[in-house]
C-alpha cells in the first residue's frame, strides 16, 4: 500500500544507513563473498551470488571459519570444480542451515568434478533448507542414486524444480530419494502426468506443502519441458493424505477428474493458478474437495492472450464448492469474468470472508446488488476491472426508469458549467457564491438519488475497486446503513467528480481516491463520513477545491491526509480547522509558496510534509505554531519536511535559517526540520539564484555561520558602500564636469538652440539659426573699456563694413551664457580688448572660454587680442594665451591719424587671415 511509503522509505533509509555503517567491517570478513548479516550466535549469512572469482569452487574464507556460516547463497555461480580439491566440500559447514545452489551447474553425471555423489553433502547434517532448482544436469528421479541425499538428515524444505527435463524420459517423482527425507515439510518440484505421487508420501506425515512450480521455470517458454501434468486423475493425489497446501502452478493441467481430491483430507489450501487450459467450466473435480478447505485459488484459468468471450460465473459452477463449509478465501484473478449469476450468491459458502476477483471484466449490473448475500464477506478485492455498463441495463427499461431526457442532454446546461469553471479559474469571485458545481450527468450512467439503495455485504470491511476504468462521477447515493465498510480503495479509477454525499458510510475509516483526475468536489462530499481517519486524495487536480471549499468540516477524526501532487498553491485558511487529531499531513509536490494556514490546533501532528514546493521562508506564526505543538506534549517528535523547496539563504531570512539549524537532525529538540537546498539571492549578477545543497547538519551550520558573518557587516557595509560610492561618483563627476565645464556648456548652449519666439520677439539665438555667421566680429571687453569700444572701436569697425557684436547688445534678462556662446558661435572672429581692468566679469570669462571651445570646434584660431590699455595677457583662456604671435595687436591709444590708419589696415589683414584660414 502506498500509504506509508514516504515514511517507510525514510525509515528504510535510516535503517539502511545504520546497517551499512555497522555492516562494513563484517562485509570484508566474508571475502571473497559478502556477509549479509550475522545473528546473535555470531553465525553469518553469506552471499556469494553471481560471484565470478570462485573458479567453480566453494569460497575459501580467510577470516571466518566455515562452521560460522548459517546460510550460504551460491546461486548463479557455476560450481564446475565443486570437488576439484576435496570430495567433501561441505564438511566444515557444520552449522549451515540454508544452502542455495540455484543455477549452479552441479552435475549428476559420472566422472565430472561437479558430480554430486553420496559424499558431497557430508557435513550438512543440520541443513534445513536446500535449493537445487534450475540445475538441468542434476535430474532427481526414481533412477537417481538414493544415497546422494542421505546425509541431509534435518532437511525440512527442498526446492528442486527445473531439474527433471520431461522430454528426456524422466517422468516420475523420486520416490526412493524422498524416502530418506523423513523430516521434510515442504517441497517445490516439477510436475509429471505419467506417474502419481508414490506411496512414500504415505509415510511422510510432516510433508504438508507441495508446490509444483511451473511458474518459476526460466526462461518461461521452457515451462512445459519441466511441468506438464495435463490430466489429474483419481490416482494422482491419492497418496497425499497429509498435504495441507497443494499448489499446481502453470503446469499445463487440462482436466481434473471427478474424484481427484477424494483422499486429500488434510487439504486446506489449493492453488490451481496459471493452468490456462483448465478453464472455469470443467472443474468437476472440485466436488471431491474436503469440506475443511479454507483457501481456493484459481487465478488465470483462461489464457490471457487468447481472444475469448467473457466468462459468467454460473450457479452450477458455484455448486461445485457449495459443500466446502470452511471456505474462507477464494481468488479468481485474471479470468475474464464479466458477471456472476445473481442466484450464485445464494449458494456461496457462508463462511467466505475474502473474495479476490482482480483483473476481470466485470460490468456494472444488477447482479452486484446481490453480492450482499455473502453474509460473512469482509474483504473484496475487485481492482483492475474494466467496469463497463452492462448491456442489459441499457435495454432494461422496465426495471429502470430514466430521468427525463432533456434534463441531462441540455447543451446550455453544459455551457453554463464550462463558463463558471473557467470564470472561477480567472478571478477569485468564486469564494463569493458557494453554489457547488454539479458533476456532469450523463444520460446513461446517472442514477438519481434514492432510486436505489445499495446493499453491500453486511460485514464487508475492505473494498478495493482501484485501477478500474469506471469513469463516472460519484453521485449522491445511499448505501444501506447495515454495513461495516471501513476501507475503500478507489484510486486510479477515473472517478473524476465527487458530488456525493454518499450516505450510510458511518463506519468508514480510510478512503483512497488518489489519481482520479478529480477537479471538482462538492463541499459536502465528506460530511457524512464522520469516522474517517485516513484520506488519500493525492494525484488529483484539487487546487481550486482546497483553495475555496472547506471540504473537511465534519471530519474531525482525520489522522492522515495526503494531498500531494494536486497543484495546490493556495489553501483555504479554514480547510483544516477541525482536524485536531491530525498526525500526518502530506502537501508535497504542490505549488505552495507560503504556509499561511494555522496548524496550532493539530496537537498530535507528527509529520508535515511540505517537500517539493516553492516555499522561500517560514513565517514567525508558523514557527511558533510548530514550537507550540511540540512543547505541549511529551517525547513525540514532529518532523517538517522542507526538502526541495527554495528556502532563501539571505540576510533577511537569517533568523529562519538559524531556527531551522537549531531543529535540524540530530537535535535535542522534538521538532525536526529537513531541508536539502537553499538559494542564495544576493548575487544578483549571476541571474537565477544559486541553489546550495545541504546534505547534513554540518552543511547547514556552515551556511548559517557564513551568513551570520556576512550579514553582520552587511548593514553598515551596505551604508558605507553607498555613501562611498556616492562620494566617489560625485568626485569623479565633479572632476569631469570641472575639467570639461566649458566644453559642456558650449555644447549645451550651441546644441540647445531650439527656443521659439516669445511674444513675437525672436531671440538672438533663434535668429542665428538661419545663417552660419551672423557677425563678423565679436568684441569682448571689460567694463573699463566700455566707453572706448562703444564710442570709438565699434563705429570704426562698422564703418569698415564689419557686422559687430558687443556685450552691450545683449538685452537685459536674457540668459547670458546662452546668448554669449551662441553669438561667439555665430561670429567669424572674436576680438578681446585687453584693458587694465580686472577681467573678472562673467561676460569676459564666458567669452574667453567659449572662444577657446569654438576655435577647437572650428579647428582654427578665431581670436585676436587687442592691447588697448594693457601689457598683460592674464585672464585669457589657456588656449588663447599661446596665440600665435601675430594674433596680438597693439592699439595706438594716443597715436596719430596715420598710426590709426595703419592699425586698422593691420587689423583688417589679421581678421582676413583668420576668416580665410581653413584647416
Ligand atoms: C574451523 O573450526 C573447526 C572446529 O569448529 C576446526 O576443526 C577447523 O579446523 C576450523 N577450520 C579452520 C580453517 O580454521
Ligand atoms: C540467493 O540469491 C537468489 C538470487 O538473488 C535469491 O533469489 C535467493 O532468495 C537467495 N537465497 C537465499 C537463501 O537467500
Ligand atoms: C543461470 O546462470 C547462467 C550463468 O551462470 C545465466 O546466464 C542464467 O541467466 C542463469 N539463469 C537464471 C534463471 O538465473
Ligand atoms: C582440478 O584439480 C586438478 C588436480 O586435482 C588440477 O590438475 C586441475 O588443474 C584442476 N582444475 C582446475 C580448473 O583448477
Ligand atoms: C555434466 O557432466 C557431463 C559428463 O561429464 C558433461 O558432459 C556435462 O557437460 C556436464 N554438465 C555441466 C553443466 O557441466
Ligand atoms: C514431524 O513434526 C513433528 C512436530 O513438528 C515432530 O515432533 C516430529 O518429530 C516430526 N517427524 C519427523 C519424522 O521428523
Ligand atoms: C434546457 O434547460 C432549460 C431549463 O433548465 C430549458 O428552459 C431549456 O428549454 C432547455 N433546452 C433544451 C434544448 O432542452
Amino acid at each position: 500500500m502506498a500509504i506509508l511509503k514516504p515514511y517507510k522509505l525514510s525509515l528504510l533509509m535510516i535503517l539502511g544507513f545504520s546497517m551499512t555503517s555497522v555492516a562494513e567491517p563484517i562485509d570484508e570478513m566474508c571475502s571473497p563473498c559478502v556477509c549479509v548479516s550475522s545473528d546473535e550466535r555470531a553465525l553469518y549469512n553469506v552471499d556469494c551470488r553471481f560471484n565470478k572469482n570462485l573458479e567453480g569452487r566453494l569460497p575459501e574464507f580467510k577470516d571466518i571459519n566455515e562452521s560460522k556460516i548459517r546460510s550460504l547463497n551460491m546461486s548463479g555461480t557455476s560450481l564446475y570444480n565443486l570437488k576439484n580439491q576435496t570430495q567433501t566440500p561441505f564438511e566444515f559447514y557444520s552449522n549451515l542451515q540454508e544452502l542455495d545452489l540455484f543455477n549452479t551447474s552441479i552435475n549428476l553425471s559420472k566422472n565430472n568434478s561437479a558430480t554430486v555423489n553420496s559424499e558431497t553433502f557430508k557435513g550438512l547434517e543440520k541443513l534445513a533448507v536446500l535449493n537445487i532448482a534450475h540445475n538441468e544436469q542434476f535430474p532427481v528421479t526414481s533412477e537417481t542414486d538414493s544415497n546422494v541425499f542421505k546425509r541431509l538428515t534435518s532437511l525440512k524444505k527442498l526446492i528442486m524444480y527445473q531439474i527433471n527435463l520431461i522430454p528426456s524420459g524422466n517422468m516420475s517423482y523420486p520416490s526412493q530419494i524422498l524416502r530418506y527425507f523423513l523430516t521434510l515439510e515442504e517441497i517445490w518440484i516439477d510436475g509429471f502426468s505419467v506417474l502419481p505421487f508414490g506411496t512414500e508420501f504415505l509415510s511422510m506425515p510432516n510433508l504438508t506443502v507441495i508446490r509444483i512450480s511451473g511458474d518459476l521455470i526460466r526462461p518461461i517458454w521452457q515451462d512445459q519441458d519441466f511441468c506438464y501434468m495435463q490430466n489429474i486423475n483419481d490416482n494422482t493425489f491419492a497418496n497425499l493424505l497429509f498435504v495441507r497446501n497443494l499448489s499446481i502452478l502453470n503446469c499445463g493441467v487440462k482436466t481434473i477428474s471427478r474424484y481427484a481430491f477424494i483422499n486429500t483430507k488434510s487439504l486446506r489450501m489449493l492453488d490451481l493458478s496459471m493452468n490456462y487450459e483448465l478453464g472455469l467450466g470443467e472443474l468437476d473435480g472440485l466436488r471431491s474437495l474436503n469440506s475443511g478447505l479454507e483457501v481456493l485459488i484459481m487465478d488465470s484459468l483462461t489464457h490471457p492472450n487468447k481472444l475469448e468471450c467473457p466468462n459468467r460465473i454460473m450457479k452450477s459452477t458455484v455448486e461445485l464448492i457449495k459443500h466446502i463449509t470452511a471456505l474462507k478465501m477464494v481468488s479468481l484473478d485474471y479470468n475474464k469474468i464479466s458477471e456472476i449469476d445473481k442466484d450464485a450468491f445464494e449458494i456461496i459458502p457462508e463462511s467466505l470472508e475474502h473474495l479476490r476477483v482482480r483483473r476481470n471484466k466485470f460490468e456494472l449490473g444488477y447482479y452486484l446488488l446481490y453480492a450482499s448475500r455473502m453474509k460473512n464477506l469482509r474483504k473484496l478485492e475487485a481492482s483492475f476491472t474494466h467496469m463497463d455498463l452492462q448491456f442489459s441495463v441499457l435495454n432494461d427499461n422496465l426495471e429502470f426508469k430514466h430521468p427525463q431526457m432533456y434534463q441531462y442532454n441540455n447543451i446550455t446546461l453544459a455551457h453554463k458549467n464550462v463558463n463558471s469553471l473557467s470564470l472561477s479559474n480567472e478571478n477569485n469571485s468564486y469564494i463569493g457564491h458557494h453554489k457547488d458545481l454539479d458533476c456532469p450527468k450523463s444520460l446513461l450512467y446517472f442514477i438519481p438519488t434514492v432510486v436505489i439503495t445499495a446493499f453491500i455485504p453486511p460485514k464487508l470491511e475492505y473494498l478495493d475497486i482501484s485501477h478500474s476504468k469506471i469513469g463516472f462521477p460519484i453521485y449522491d447515493f445511499y448505501i444501506d446503513s447495515n454495513n461495516s465498510l471501513k476501507t475503500v480503495i478507489a484510486s486510479n479509477s477515473l472517478l473524476y467528480c465527487w458530488d456525493g454525499p454518499v450516505h450510510g458510510l458511518h463506519n468508514i475509516e480510510m478512503i483512497d481516491l488518489s489519481n482520479n483526475f478529480c477537479s471538482n468536489v462538492n463541499e459536502n462530499f465528506f460530511t457524512s463520513i464522520l469516522k474517517l481517519k485516513r484520506l488519500h486524495i493525492q494525484r488529483n487536480y484539487l487546487h481550486l477545491v482546497v483553495a475555496y471549499k472547506k471540504i473537511f468540516q465534519s471530519n474531525s477524526e482525520l489522522e492522515y491526509i495526503d494531498l500531494s501532487i494536486n497543484r495546490i498553491n493556495n489553501i483555504h485558511p479554514q480547510l483544516f480547522k477541525h482536524q485536531n487529531k491530525l498526525k500526518w499531513l502530506n502537501l508535497s509536490m504542490n505549488n505552495l509558496m507560503v504556509v499561511d494556514y494555522t496548524i496550532s490546533h493539530m496537537q498530535l501532528l507528527r509529520v508535515l510534509n511540505l517537500s517539493d514546493n516553492h516555499i522561500t521562508t517560514l513565517s514567525k506564526e508558523f514557527r511558533s505554531d510548530l514550537e507550540g505543538i511540540v512543547s505541549s506534549r511529551n517525547k513525540i517528535t514532529l518532523t517538517v519536511d522542507l526538502t526541495n523547496n527554495v528556502i532563501s539563504c539571505s540576510c533577511d531570512n537569517l533568523d529562519v535559517l538559524e531556527w531551522i539549524l537549531e531543529h535540524t537532525y540530530p537535535t535535542s529538540s522534538l521538532l525536526i526540520l529537513k531541508m536539502t537546498t537553499c538559494y542564495y539571492t544576493h548575487n544578483i549578477s549571476s541571474g537565477l539564484p544559486l541553489p546550495v545543497l545541504i546534505r547534513s547538519k554540518a552543511d547547514m551550520y556552515f551556511q548559517v555561520s557564513f551568513l551570520q558573518k556576512f550579514c553582520l557587516s552587511y548593514t553598515p557595509l551596505l551604508i558605507s558602500m553607498v555613501v562611498l560610492l556616492i562620494f566617489i561618483m560625485n568626485v569623479i563627476i565633479g572632476a569631469i564636469i570641472h575639467r570639461f565645464r566649458w566644453k559642456i556648456r558650449y555644447w549645451y548652449y550651441v546644441g540647445n538652440n531650439k527656443e521659439a519666439s516669445v511674444n513675437g520677439y525672436t531671440s538672438i539665438e533663434a535668429s542665428l539659426r538661419f545663417q552660419r555667421f551672423k557677425y563678423d566680429i565679436y568684441l569682448a571687453y571689460e567694463e573699463d573699456a566700455h566707453e572706448f569700444v562703444l564710442e570709438t572701436l565699434r563705429p570704426k569697425l562698422v564703418e569698415l563694413d564689419y557686422v559687430v557684436f558687443v556685450h552691450d547688445d545683449i538685452l537685459e534678462g536674457l540668459p547670458l551664457c546662452n546668448v554669449l556662446t551662441k553669438s561667439i558661435h555665430a561670429s567669424r572672429v572674436v576680438v578681446f580688448v585687453l584693458s587694465n581692468g580686472s577681467r573678472e566679469s562673467l561676460e569676459w570669462k564666458i567669452a574667453a572660454h567659449m572662444t577657446n571651445e569654438e576655435s577647437n570646434h572650428r579647428g582654427k584660431p578665431i581670436a585676436l587680442a587687442m592691447f588697448y590699455d594693457s601689457n598683460s595677457t592674464r585672464a585669457l583662456p589657456e588656449g588663447l594665451q599661446v596665440l600665435r604671435r601675430d594674433a596680438f595687436i597693439d592699439y595706438p591709444a594716443n597715436g596719430s591719424e596715420d598710426e590709426y590708419t595703419a592699425f586698422f589696415e593691420d587689423f583688417k589683414a589679421k581678421v582676413k587671415i583668420i576668416m580665410n584660414t581653413t584647416f
